[in-house]
């Protein structure tokens, strides 16, 4: 029996409530979050939500899907109000670990297409506009550049330079200043819905936030989307029935967004 999205929505626990909603779901609910700017900025926000997802542990599992890797949110895990998640989701979805086995899933990212980190490399450093980031946030599967308020038009001359070197990338630019290449079909998006399937957790009980470019693709997955108040323009205007703009900034902009899918939202 599949679950609707309004059995969902009676049996979650609203994040206003302090006890679970009756019964128990039938499958629990899955929370991806970005994490810089959309759960961080304001402490007093993230402090409420973490107390939120103490009293919500047994229904949710949490996932931070960042372009930062593992180790550095881990970091952040350790030194902030950011609760413990079960999974990271790191490098821009290139990355994806389980917390209760301290390991990377091996089966991810899958081999898509022609991807050359060497090759990427060099390309983008003939380019006067780019710069690449420091070695740290590199990998085999993500090469990064800094570049100032890119235009579309750049971004596509670039995606055009790489389909003539035969190569099959993914291109995101967030924020007006990070250029991440990516294997083709590898991104937060995608890599979401590899963990769903892996803990078999259905499409209607993921919920995603995110605050700019990078974020998109988990949008794009038809998840029930939350995107804060403060987010970038670039995320702001992507507008879809399952997509929830919210007001509040940062932590409480996903708060206000659980809320609304919980709570609000009109039972089918
Ligand atoms: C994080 C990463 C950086 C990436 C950016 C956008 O800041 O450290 O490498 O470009 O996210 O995805
Ligand atoms: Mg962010």
């Amino acid at each position: 029996m599949t679950i609707t999205r309004s059995t969902a929505e009676k049996r979650a626990p609203s994040p206003g409530s302090t006890e679970p909603a009756e019964g128990q779901p039938r499958s629990p609910f899955l929370l991806v979050s970005d994490v810089d700017n959309t759960l961080t900025g304001d402490d007093a926000a993230l402090a409420q939500f973490s107390e939120w997802f103490k009293r919500s542990r047994d229904h949710f599992r949490l996932a931070y899907s960042s372009g930062r890797f593992p180790d550095s949110l881990k970091n952040s895990v350790n030194t902030s109000h950011l609760p413990e998640p079960d999974a990271y989701i790191g490098g821009v979805g290139t990355e994806i670990e389980i917390v209760s086995s301290g390991a990377k899933l091996g089966d991810w990212p899958p081999a898509n297409g022609r991807w050359d980190p060497g090759e990427v490399r060099e390309a983008l450093m003939a380019y006067d506009e780019l710069r690449l980031q420091p070695e740290p946030l590199l990998s085999e599967n993500k090469i990064s550049a800094y570049g100032e308020d890119l235009t579309f038009g750049f971004i596509d001359r670039l995606r055009r330079e790489f389909a003539d070197l035969k190569l099959d990338v993914n291109i995101v630019y967030s924020s007006g200043r990070d250029l991440d290449v990516l294997p083709t079909g590898v991104n937060k998006g995608t890599a979401v819905g590899h963990l769903a399937e892996l803990w078999q957790i259905p499409t209607e009980h993921v919920i995603v936030a995110g605050d700019s470019g990078n974020d998109l693709e988990m949008f794009r997955q038809g998840y029930n989307g939350i995107i804060v108040g403060n987010a970038k323009p670039e995320l702001k205007e992507f507008i879809a029935p399952h997509v929830y703009h919210a007001q509040a900034h940062h932590a409480a902009g996903v708060l206000e967004g659980l809320e609304y899918w919980f709570t609000k939202m009109p039972t089918a």
